[in-house]
């Protein structure tokens, strides 16, 4: 069993850092082309042998440390009642976003194996299928990233639906929070339940926040969230699994990360990551921060950024080498093998 990603996660020693890669699985993979070619993006998250199965290339083809479910932060969403459509050119887009006490009143907290068995199904598969090969991760969105889509309906630029809502009717927006923190609660049980064995929490947005509002609008149902995960471990008499906490563009808002109960903190690469260890303390683990573009250099230069990462990330609890956001769909599949053996061999491993 290769466990070094989970004792990464908790500070334990490992003999080289573990590695995987944030959207691992994807469009950069011929394989993965190959599969989007018969079926469309939300009929492959909702075919578990299917999503069980591109969830497993990058293990073959890039040799990572950890598996990360295939799945999207808006499958919870559409299940709690939102209409979900993913167009080529546009993204995602949902037919009926939150504005407003009607759209409150109307979202579901989805049952995970009623509304979400597919999900949960997956993760099961997945873990007959990896066989212990390496660490399965679950995920979600954190509350802010997610209620940005909710209100937005979409991708944004500025956010502007979701903080006039914050900031002209704060009571609804934190009774959206509200539903959306237990919503996701549930999704996460069930995830953890089916067999994950790590849980990130993408606020992949979060820096679209002043530091100060972060405080406010994003922070508490994160805490809420973990809080109420490890309550429910210790009544379920469960091994308590590593929640990373990944925050977009995170260098205002360091010191809340730090505070949120993670046992990760997941950090871009605009922010040197010595840098944030410094400000993180030795109480969590780190993962990133390679930026996604230096997989456009040459083979020698990857290694010398991926050198550069591990050297800088020595003082850490524990380092979980990652990019610092997720891999681009143009990107040549031996950057990112190169960035793999990198960070095996430069960290004293095989
Ligand atoms: O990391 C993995 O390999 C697991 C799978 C995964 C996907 N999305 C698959 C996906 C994960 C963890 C996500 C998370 C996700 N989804 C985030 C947070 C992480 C981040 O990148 O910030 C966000 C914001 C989304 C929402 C989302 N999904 C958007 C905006 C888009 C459209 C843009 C795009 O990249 O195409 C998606 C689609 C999506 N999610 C694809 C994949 C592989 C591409 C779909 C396709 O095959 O056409």
């Amino acid at each position: 069993m290769n466990d070094i990603f989970l004792k990464a996660c908790r500070g334990e020693r490992v003999p080289h850092t573990p590695v995987w890669i944030m959207r691992q699985a994807g469009r950069y993979l011929k394989q993965y082309q190959q599969v989007r070619k018969t079926v469309d993006f939300l009929t492959l998250c909702k075919t578990p042998e299917l999503a069980a199965k591109v969830t497993i290339q990058p293990i073959d083809a890039l040799g990572v440390d950890a598996a990360i479910l295939f799945s999207d932060i808006l499958i919870p969403v559409e299940a709690m009642g939102l209409g979900l459509k993913f167009s080529e050119k546009i993204g995602p887009q949902f037919s009926n976003p939150v504005r407003d006490s009607a759209g409150l009143k109307k979202l579901r907290i989805p049952d995970p194996e009623n509304d979400l068995g597919f999900v949960m199904e997956t993760i099961r598969i997945l873990r007959r299928e990896l066989a212990g090969r390496v660490p399965l991760i679950g995920f979600a969105g954190a509350p802010f990233t997610t209620s940005t889509y909710m209100i937005e309906g979409g991708t944004s630029k500025n956010f502007l639906n979701t903080k006039r809502m914050m900031f002209q009717n704060p009571k609804l927006y934190a009774a959206i929070m509200d539903k959306i923190t237990q919503a996701l609660t549930e999704y996460l049980k069930g995830q953890i339940a089916a067999g994950a064995q790590a849980l990130q929490l993408f606020d992949s947005w979060g820096g679209a926040l002043s530091p100060a509002d972060f405080k406010i609008y994003a922070l508490p149902y994160v805490k809420e969230i973990i809080k109420n995960l490890r309550k429910w471990q210790i009544q379920e008499k469960k091994q308590p699994v590593p929640i990373i906490y990944f925050v977009g563009e995170c260098a205002g808002v360091l010191e809340d990360i730090k505070d949120s109960g993670a046992d990760v903190a997941g950090i871009d690469w605009r922010i040197s990551i010595d840098a944030a260890i410094k400000r993180l303390g030795s109480k969590i683990s780190v993962q990133g921060n390679l930026d996604p573009c230096a997989l456009f250099l040459p083979k020698e230069k990857i290694q010398e950024r991926v050198k550069d990462v591990l050297t800088k990330a020595k003082g850490a609890r524990g380092h979980i080498f990652n990019l610092g956001h997720g891999i681009l769909p143009e990107t040549p599949v031996e950057s990112a093998v190169a960035v793999v053996e990198a960070v095996h061999k430069y960290s004293g491993g095989k």
